[in-house]
């Protein structure tokens, strides 16, 4: 099977897209999730997580002759997928890297402010279902779960050099593992007769250690999750493109966000939240109305995906889509209101994660 075989179904496509383009979304109207027909909005978006292109290619019918929008992505499977789009479509420009790069790239290019700009996190149903890239724990592979292939250190060779602390914090925190240190100590002591290489080794491994099945769950669910976003630094990408995204819409922008799992979404809700209530944490002090800081977000609400798409995609369940515009508040620091996961540096190379609201 070519890696081409792999379809992604995209997740929350209309209304991911709609609340990015159509002025009148509202969480609660019925019509979000519709693929509307064709549009005309002007300017410039940002398709942070390319994939296989389900958000672009909609959003680019919804999008003027005139506008642009600028495409991200590590995985060099997907950027293939995004230059044959980008032959069909000249309104596309194409950026292989991370979207934490996205500011510098888009100044690079003379772009200051946007209009639009999506997330959908995570990885996508190619890179699950290709054995090849080591990310499911179903299918026997090699340990990579790099989305990023031309760079990096593999998982395999992470698992390799880590002490049992920093693989104990990583699964912990990344995880929500409670059975992390175990699951560090079993990979300790089997890497010292032979290294682990495969997922399924890994799998094994780890469910002789995780006891208590939760239900419908793997054993092996948590640990997976963990070592990906520690391989694919996904907690830090996120947190510091949250504050790009802060800075680079324009007023009135919109940005989409959809997440998969509670850490990414409880970054995003935060900042989300800060940002559209920044005088929250002064409510006690005597302040009049005019030394309150003002909202540099407005907090337009979260959308779920429907009984329908659960039911013919359960990737969908966990989705949990946020949307939010742009005030003419004058920013002058973003990082204020983005919760960043602290890796904090130690002696040999160990690290730990904390949360710093
Ligand atoms: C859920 S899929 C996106 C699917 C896409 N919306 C579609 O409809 O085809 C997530 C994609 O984002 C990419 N990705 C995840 N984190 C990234 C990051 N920090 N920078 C760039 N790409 C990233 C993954 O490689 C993957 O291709």
């Amino acid at each position: 099977m070519t890696s081409e075989s792999f379809v992604h179904k995209t997740v929350l496509l209309g209304a991911t897209v709609n609340a990015l383009v159509h002025d009148e979304f509202n969480v609660k109207a019925k019509w979000i999730h519709d693929l509307l027909p064709p549009g005309n909005k002007e300017g410039v978006f940002v398709d942070g997580t390319f994939g296989r292109g389900g958000h672009s290619r909609y959003l680019l019918s919804q999008l003027s002759a005139n506008a642009r929008l600028f495409v991200f992505d590590k995985d060099p499977l997907a950027m293939a997928s995004a230059r044959q789009l980008q032959q069909e479509d000249s309104r596309v420009e194409i950026i292989h890297g991370g979207f934490s790069s996205m500011e510098e790239e888009l100044h690079q290019r003379g772009i200051g402010q946007v209009q639009g700009i999506l997330l959908d996190l995570g990885i996508s149903s190619p890179q699950i279902d290709d054995a090849s890239r080591g990310f499911s724990f179903m299918r026997e592979g090699p340990l990579d779960m790099r989305m990023d292939t031309s760079r990096g250190i593999t998982a395999a060779e992470w698992l390799a050099q880590a002490s049992i602390e920093e693989m104990k914090e990583v699964i912990k925190n990344y995880g929500e593992e409670r059975f992390a240190f175990p699951i560090a100590k079993a990979i300790d002591h089997r890497r010292q007769s032979s290294p682990l290489c495969t997922t399924l080794e890994l799998a094994e491994l780890v469910s002789t250690v995780v006891r208590t099945r939760e239900k419908g769950q793997h054993p092996a669910t948590r640990t997976f999750q963990a070592i990906r976003i520690h391989i694919n630094q996904e907690l830090e990408e996120l947190a510091n493109t949250l504050a790009s995204i802060l800075r680079l819409l324009a007023p009135g922008g919109r940005m989409s966000v959809i997440s998969f799992h509670s850490l990414e979404d409880r970054m995003v809700k935060q900042c989300i939240a800060a940002a559209a209530k920044p005088g929250a944490s002064l409510a006690r002090l005597p302040l009049r109305e005019s030394e309150m800081p003002q909202p540099v977000l407005v907090n337009m609400g979260k959308v779920l995906a429907t009984d329908a798409e659960v039911a013919a995609n359960p990737r969908s369940r966990s989705a949990v889509l946020r949307v939010a515009q742009r005030t003419t508040t004058e920013l002058t620091d973003a990082d204020a209101f983005v919760s960043r996961p602290l890796m904090l540096g130690g002696q040999s190379g160990k690290r730990r994660a904390s949360w710093r609201a």
